[in-house]
């Protein structure tokens, strides 16, 4: 039996400098997909996938997800007294139950690794999900909850793949693979943004994760790696020794909103998936030269 996972965290501190000038004030996990902010897609799937405890690890814009994830009561008052049923749904949806979610401050973007190291004190000792929510996955099941289920038949940590182009290694996180059966791979390593001549595979880390407290032991020491960041990957990879590391190959498609390519094929993707929107939407894009 592993122990089971029930906290998330959720980095969201970076700077978001390939989104400016939107990301002047507003952090990009802020940005929209049709109706809805990156973040809400994440926690939902964190939700879906059983967690009930949310961290986020903030920088600027704080307050902004925090008024996100509260009640709005103003608005949620007025919405009732003109009967919108419907809109009054959609925001009360959003906010978790009373005290389980709670927000850290990086105070100094100083990586992905750092940022998880922020949220120590709420990881107390128990096996957690990262979920970047600028990774969008669009999936009949949510990308966490497959992983999920990995994790109940391996253990250890899990990471959530998908193969690159060669060319493209250089971007990613790249399992050195020792086992693959096509869906999960285990891995006896993974080094940060290979070069594609040092790539060990094309195997490369996608926004999610299923990790064991003992990662934070490697990140309490602050070492930099790749980009001069404190790296989540070199924490893993300084456990895979004691701790089996697994790639799952989740079944979806992975949007990388931090992009600008990314962010506009999810808008196209999420509207075009929606009943009431697909014919409007594939008529007005088929007019666009
Ligand atoms: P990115 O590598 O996409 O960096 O971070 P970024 O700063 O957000 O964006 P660009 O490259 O400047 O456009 C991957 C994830 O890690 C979080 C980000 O918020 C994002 O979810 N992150 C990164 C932190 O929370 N803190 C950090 O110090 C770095």
């Amino acid at each position: 039996m592993v122990n089971p996972v029930r906290k998330a965290v959720f980095p969201v501190a970076g700077l978001g400098t390939r989104f400016l000038p939107a990301t002047k004030v507003m952090p990009k996990e802020m940005l929209t997909i049709v109706d809805k902010p990156l973040i809400q897609y994440a926690v939902e799937e964190a939700m879906d996938a059983g967690i009930d405890e949310f961290v986020l690890v903030t920088g600027r814009g704080k307050h902004l997800m925090e008024d996100h994830f509260d009640h709005a009561y103003e608005l949620e008052a007025i919405l009732a007294e003109r009967g919108k049923e419907l809109e009054l749904e959609a925001v009360e949806r959003v906010a978790p139950d009373p005290g389980k979610m709670s927000y850290t401050r990086q105070r100094r973007p100083l990586g992905l690794g750092h940022a998880v190291w922020c949220a120590r004190q709420f990881i107390a000792g128990e096996p957690f999900a990262v979920l970047l929510p600028d990774d969008l996955v669009q999936a009949d099941q949510g990308c966490l909850r497959q992983m999920v289920t990995a994790y109940g038949e391996v253990g250890g940590n899990i990471v959530a793949v998908e193969d690159v182009p060669r060319e493209h290694t250089d971007r990613y996180g790249i399992l050195d693979v020792a086992e693959d059966d096509g869906r999960l791979a285990r891995a006896r390593g993974v080094v940060e943004k290979p070069a594609p001549s040092d790539a060990p595979s094309t195997l490369s880390i996608i926004g999610r994760y299923i990790l064991q407290p003992e990662v934070l032991e490697y990140l309490n020491r602050h070492e930099t790696g790749a980009g001069g960041e404190i790296q989540l990957t070199d924490a893993i990879e300084n456990t895979v020794m004691d701790i089996p590391l697994h790639g799952l190959r989740f079944k979806g498609r992975r949007f990388d909103c931090g992009t600008k390519i990314g962010f506009v094929a999810a808008n196209v993707a999420f509207a075009s998936a929606r009943e009431e929107l697909r014919s409007e939407i594939r008529a007005e894009l088929l007019g666009i030269d």
